[in-house]
Parts: C-alpha cells; structure tokens; sequence
C-alpha cells in the first residue's frame, strides 16, 4: 500500500499546562482552525498523560485542560467540525503507547533535544514516562492513522520519530499499516520568541511574564507587552534581507505578517523604514484586535465547566470511535489474541 492510499487526516495535540501563548496560538492553534476550514477531517487533543511526565497538581491540571479547551474553540475551533478531546478519556492511545515502547530503541530517545531541555542535568531523576514521551506522541497521532501533524518548528524531531516509529513497525510485521505522518511547518510564526530575547523560543515556562502575551491577556496588558518588548534601535530595513541580524526585529515582522494573514514580504513592503515607535503601536493594534475576543470568549467559556467536559467527553467518544478498530488491528499484526469477531 502507497502512504497515498491513507486518507488525509489531521491531528495535532497540546500539552494543558497552564498559560496558553501567543506562540501556541500562530504556532498551532489559529493553522488547527486553519486545517479545519480546508474541510479535513480534524482531531485535536489536550494531551494530559503528556503533562504529567512532570509534576502536575491535579486542580491546575483539570483547570487548564478545561482552559485549553476553551482556548482551541476561542481560536475557532468548531466541537462539531473537529473531534476535541482529552487524551486520557481514551485509552488507545496509551495502549499503543506501550506498543510503541516495544519498537522504538533506546537510542532514538536519546537523540530528543526536547528530553534534554526539559531533564536538564538531572536526567537521572527525570521520569521514565518524560524519556517515552516522543513514543506516545507517536501513538497519539497513529492511533487515527494520521497523515498530516500541524505544529510549531519545535515539534519536528518528534514527528520524525514518530515517522521512524512507523516505518520500524511496518517493516519488522512486513505490512503498509502505518501511515508516514508529515509534519505541517508553515506560515510566517513556526517559532515565536521571546520578547524580552529574540534568540529564545517564547514558552509557557519562561519566568517573565512579560516575554510572552497569553491568550488570557486583555487589551491593556497585551499593548503593554509590545511596547516594552526588546527592539535595537534602528528602524526597520526595507527589505527582509536586512532582519537577518536583527532577532528581535524579525520576530516582530514575523507576529505581525502571522496576525495580519500577510508575507513578510508584504510587511516589509509596507512598513519597512518606519522606527519601532510607529511600528509598535500598530504591532499592537493588531494584537488586541486579533487576541483580545479571544481571551473574551475564553473567560465565558471558562464559566461553564459543564458545558466544556461534555464536547471533550462527546471528542472522546467520536475518537475511540477511530482509534479501538486500528488498535486491535494492530495487536491483529502483532499476533495478540482477542475475541473472535463476526
Ligand atoms: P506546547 O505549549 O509546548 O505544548 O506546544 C503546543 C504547540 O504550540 C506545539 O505545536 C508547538 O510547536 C507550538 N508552539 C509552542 N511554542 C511555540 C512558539 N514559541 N512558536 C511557535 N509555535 C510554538
Ligand atoms: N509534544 C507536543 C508539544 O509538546 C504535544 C503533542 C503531544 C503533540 N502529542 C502530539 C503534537 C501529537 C502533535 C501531535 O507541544
């Protein structure tokens, strides 16, 4: 069977740990609502088992999945169009999981950069489940025999483990069961930084609140952000060329061509030569404009808990749906016994 024969189908997932981006949002969140527009069949997972490969109180971890939720379908995430779900609530995915474990190799969990940032010197003490991530990643999009993955620059490596996982399976059964999902990297903010240092990704753990603009921000506090964030001093070039050196000048080019649905080319065109002090203000203009009914629409939604547990557990069940047939293939493959079927 050629990866063509898989019918195109998109997942994608994100950790609900609390403080919901600006990158998050260009990153994943504003190409997930873009992917379901396009008319794909879409899936998209608050990915808990992931959160708790570290430390997760369990009240801030129900509160941010119920966050996350509200976020994606802020972001235009539709629960009838896409399948919204929390991870744990199906249990395929850990179950392919432990497959999984079975076929990726030591080695290849090794090479994670992401494992290494986040253990840091103290591998030793990180958590089992934190060093297997990469391998539920893999399950989490298999398990729907997943052909495309949108996510920021960060995620790559682990898509392309995912793909390794795929392709070990299929070889060592002999069988074209697995599908070779792509990475989808696209678009003008694959890697948001920091805007208090334009050479460091933004991130829910960094700890300056001022680097990032969260999704729950309101008008004045996003405003704010942008005129403080770092810039040099010189103005902006007039061609794209000229922000090569300038991390913190490109990143600002870079939100705003995301934020505006433009190229930075067609930024450069129109802003090029101004200085910070004009193009700031309508950096941030554009900001509120975009994310302030977002972070709106999140705080109504977060009024009613009800009403977001019932779309993940209604996601939930239209997921298994998917997920149980393929992964009783799969233990087919494997040679598992299991009920006769009719
Ligand atoms: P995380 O918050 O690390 O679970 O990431 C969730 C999604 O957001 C993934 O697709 C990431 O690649 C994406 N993402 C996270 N941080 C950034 C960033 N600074 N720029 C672009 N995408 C990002
Ligand atoms: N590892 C991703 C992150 O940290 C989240 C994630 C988990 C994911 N499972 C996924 C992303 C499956 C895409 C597909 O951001």
């Amino acid at each position: 069977m050629a990866e063509a024969a898989f019918t195109p189908r998109v997942f994608s997932g994100i950790q609900p740990s609390g403080n919901l981006h600006l990158g998050n949002y260009l990153g994943a969140l504003k190409r997930f609502a873009e992917a379901q527009e396009r008319g794909t069949e879409t899936l998209y997972c608050m990915v808990d088992l992931h959160a708790v490969t570290v430390w997760q109180e369990p009240a801030d971890l129900t509160r941010a999945t119920r966050e996350l939720a509200a976020g994606f379908i802020a972001s235009g995430l539709d629960p009838a169009r896409s399948i919204l779900f929390n991870q744990s609530q199906v249990a395929e995915h850990s179950q392919l999981a432990w497959v999984f474990n079975c076929v990726a190799r030591m080695g290849w969990m090794q090479r994670m950069t992401q494992f290494k940032d986040k253990a840091g010197k103290n591998a030793q003490n990180a958590s089992l489940g934190l060093f297997a991530y990469p391998a539920l990643m893999a399950a989490d999009i298999l398990a729907y025999h997943a052909t495309h993955v949108p996510v920021g620059e960060d995620q790559k490596q682990h898509i392309e483990l995912s793909r390794d996982i795929a392709a070990k399976f299929n070889h060592d059964y002999g069988v074209e069961f697995f599908p070779l999902p792509e990475p989808v990297i696209e678009g003008a903010a694959t890697r948001v930084m920091s805007l208090r240092d334009g050479t460091k990704k933004m991130s829910k753990s960094d700890p300056s609140d001022m680097s990032r603009i969260n999704l729950t921000d309101d008008a004045d506090a996003i405003a704010k952000k942008i005129r403080k964030a770092r810039t040099d001093p010189e103005p902006l070039p007039s061609e794209a060329a000229g922000l090569a050196e300038r991390p913190e000048a490109r990143n600002l080019v870079n939100i705003y061509a995301a934020l505006a649905d433009m190229s930075v080319e067609q930024v450069m065109a129109e802003a090029g030569g101004q200085a910070f002090s004009v193009f700031k203000p309508r950096l941030a203009d554009l900001a509120v404009e975009r994310l302030a009914p977002i972070s709106g629409e999140m705080k109504r939604l977060m009024g009613d808990a009800a009403a977001i547990d019932a779309i993940l557990a209604d996601g939930a069940g239209r997921a298994r749906a998917i997920a149980a047939p393929i992964l009783r293939r799969t233990y087919d493959i494997m040679g598992m016994v299991g009920a006769p079927r009719s």
